[in-house]
């Protein structure tokens, strides 16, 4: 067995290691500096504390970005010098978000040890390669996000952090599988790689009806796309969807994981997924031939999902509302009812009409994932979703991508088991159409200003909220702007209190809520990593099935009207349009 020695290293503080909403994520070159990541992982360990530390079996890895193999044997290094005991990585470095909660959550080593924590190195959705973005965030025992309390010591810590503790121990070879082990100081260390999709595959086969997907991915009468985006969700596709479901090998594209994600922007929308949307008859560059009948893509960590009909896109809002309807006869995992359901406070009230319907528990959550987590591990949420493509369940503490595919594969099969020898097909667009008739619909689409200076941003908000103190005032302005929007009855920055640890968040974003149930939120990003990203969520609530069906661009315009002006976007931004609509 090799012997390693342990070193204390001296350091100093660096400015803005603070983690946003799901970890830190800065430029490569940030954390290429000398003692960056080490500053980071060691302020982890601190604010974790020793008795978490020592001992533990972690998790290392992450969705393949440029530098994460570096930074695996970085934390490597450092955990053998903080006496943590094993670390468990996925093949070269390879493990999607939810996989990483799947491995805490379920897998079991050899001698019966479980992990109590992972660093997963991932800036999920923001693109990669030298000139790009590297992240890192710390998740829990329970498989989900680090709480606030932790980021916050973590933050603490880097202000003052003087020292860290690495060791000597060789590069490990994270390639193939297998159990290294090395001897210190306190005794044993392994580093042991594993095969990265297996514990996820078990895991999705014990939700889902394997075999009645597979009917339908099989069936001559259904087609199927998967955009990876060249993330980490390549890893799992191929596996899953390929070999356990049977379908076509061509019906991948970009499955293979990519340092750079092939130099594009690995976020599952409309307008970053260019190829799939082609394909799926969307967008301009309508591709050749007939479109796939189901189409969905991932962003670089997988934990995100787009859903698309042939030539038909699904709002993350009412994706996760007919989820929340049909989970119960579609999904085994669900078939003894919900425990209750939840969204992010700006994604649409599509999954609140559903909740009331099937009386259902409901709770409206700041944005991030982790408000969704205390909730489940409560055994009051089931099911919840976000605007931002994130959609998942309490199987793990993190939004799922392949879930989400998954989940919408079974009501597809479900509503079609009668249809595959030749029956008319039951569509993607069917399934969306038929739940507007029956719930309403709630028009919606989010504008994205990024890279805004900071300061413009801040004074927009500040000028939100202020104007907010007097309504006669702001519905002065909108009947100014447009005569046919009904008037604003409430506005406010929206707070939550957490039902279960009774903590309480503030300025969650500011709210315009009208009369007729429209509403118009106003919230800056946490995820971004240069400048400022204003985000304005706009959403319109149509009851009538007659008119259900129009355009949602055309049918929120006089509401976009009004946010651009109440905001005074292009005064404060200098933007004449957003940089993304979704
Ligand atoms: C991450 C979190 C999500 C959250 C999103 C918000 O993806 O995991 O839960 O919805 O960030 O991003 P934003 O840029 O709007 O703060
Ligand atoms: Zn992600």
């Amino acid at each position: 067995m090799v012997v390693f020695k342990v070193s204390r290293v001296q350091t100093t503080p660096f400015d803005g290691q603070k983690p946003g909403t799901s970890g830190l994520r800065k430029k490569v070159k940030v954390f290429k500096q000398a003692n960056y990541l080490e500053n980071f992982v060691q302020s982890t360990f601190n604010a974790l504390g020793a008795e978490k530390v020592r001992g533990a079996t972690l998790v290392v890895s992450g969705d393949g970005r440029y530098f994460s193999k570096d930074a695996v044997q970085i934390i490597t290094k450092m955990a053998a010098g903080n006496g943590v005991r094993r670390i468990w990585v996925g093949q070269n470095g390879l493990l999607s978000t939810p996989a990483v909660s799947a491995v805490i959550r379920e897998r079991v080593g050899a001698d019966g040890s479980k992990a109590t924590g992972a660093f997963i190195l991932t800036a999920s959705h923001n693109p990669g390669g030298p000139n790009e973005d590297f992240g890192i965030k710390y998740n829990m025992e329970n498989g989900g996000p680090a709480p606030e309390g932790i980021t916050d010591k973590i933050y603490e810590n880097t202000k003052t952090i003087k020292e860290y503790l690495t060791s000597d121990l060789p590069d490990v070879d994270i390639a193939s599988t297998g159990v290294t082990s090395f001897s210190g100081p306190e005794g044993q260390f392994d580093v042991e790689v594993f095969d990265s999709a297996s514990d996820y595959v078990k895991l999705m086969k014990s939700i889902f009806d394997f075999e009645s997907i597979k009917k339908l991915l099989s069936s001559p009468s259904f087609t199927f796309c998967y955009d990876a985006l060249h993330g980490v969700a390549g890893a799992y596709a191929k596996r899953i969807f390929v070999e356990e479901l049977g379908a076509k090998e061509s019906s991948l594209l970009n499955c293979v994981p990519k340092e750079d994600f092939g130099g594009g922007h690995p976020d599952p929308n409309l307008t970053y997924a260019k190829e799939l949307v082609a394909r799926m008859g969307l967008g301009k560059s309508n591709s050749d031939g007939e479109p796939p009948e189901f189409g969905a893509a991932a962003d670089g960590d997988a934990d995100r999902n787009m859903i698309l009909g042939k030539r038909f896109f699904v709002t993350p809002s009412d994706s996760v509302a007919i989820i929340a309807a049909n989970a119960v006869e579609s999904i085994p995992y669900f078939s003894g009812g919900l425990k209750g359901v939840a969204r992010s406070m700006p994604t649409s009230a599509a999954l609140d009409v559903v909740a009331k319907n099937l009386k259902l528990k409901f709770f409206e959550v700041p944005t991030g994932w982790k408000f969704f987590g205390n909730l489940m591990d409560a055994g009051m949420c089931s099911v919840c979703g976000e605007e931002s493509f994130g959609t998942g369940s309490d199987h793990i503490r993190e939004k799922d991508g392949i879930w989400a595919v998954l989940a919408w594969l079974s009501i597809l099969a479900y509503k079609n088991k009668d249809n595959l020898n030749g029956g008319k097909l039951v569509t993607v667009e069917d399934i969306v159409r038929k739940h507007w008739a029956t719930y309403g619909r709630h028009y919606y689409t989010r504008y994205d200003y990024e890279n805004v200076d900071a300061g413009a941003a801040k004074e927009l908000m500040a000028h939100l909220v202020k104007l907010q103190s007097s309504l006669p005032e702001v519905n002065k302005i909108v009947s100014g702007i447009r005569s046919d929007v009904s008037k604003v009855v409430h506005g406010d920055e929206f707070e939550y209190k957490d039902p279960v640890d009774g903590s309480v968040s503030k300025h969650q974003g500011i709210r315009y809520l009208f009369e007729d149930g429209s509403r118009l939120v106003f919230r800056l990003s946490g995820t971004g990593s240069e400048g400022a990203t204003i985000r304005l969520y706009i959403e319109q609530y149509e009851k009538d099935p007659s008119k259900t069906g129009r355009d949602s661009q055309e049918a929120l315009a006089p509401l976009v009207a009004v946010a651009l002006g109440l905001s005074k976007m292009q005064e404060f931004t200098g933007r004449s349009a957003p940089t993304v609509i979704t």
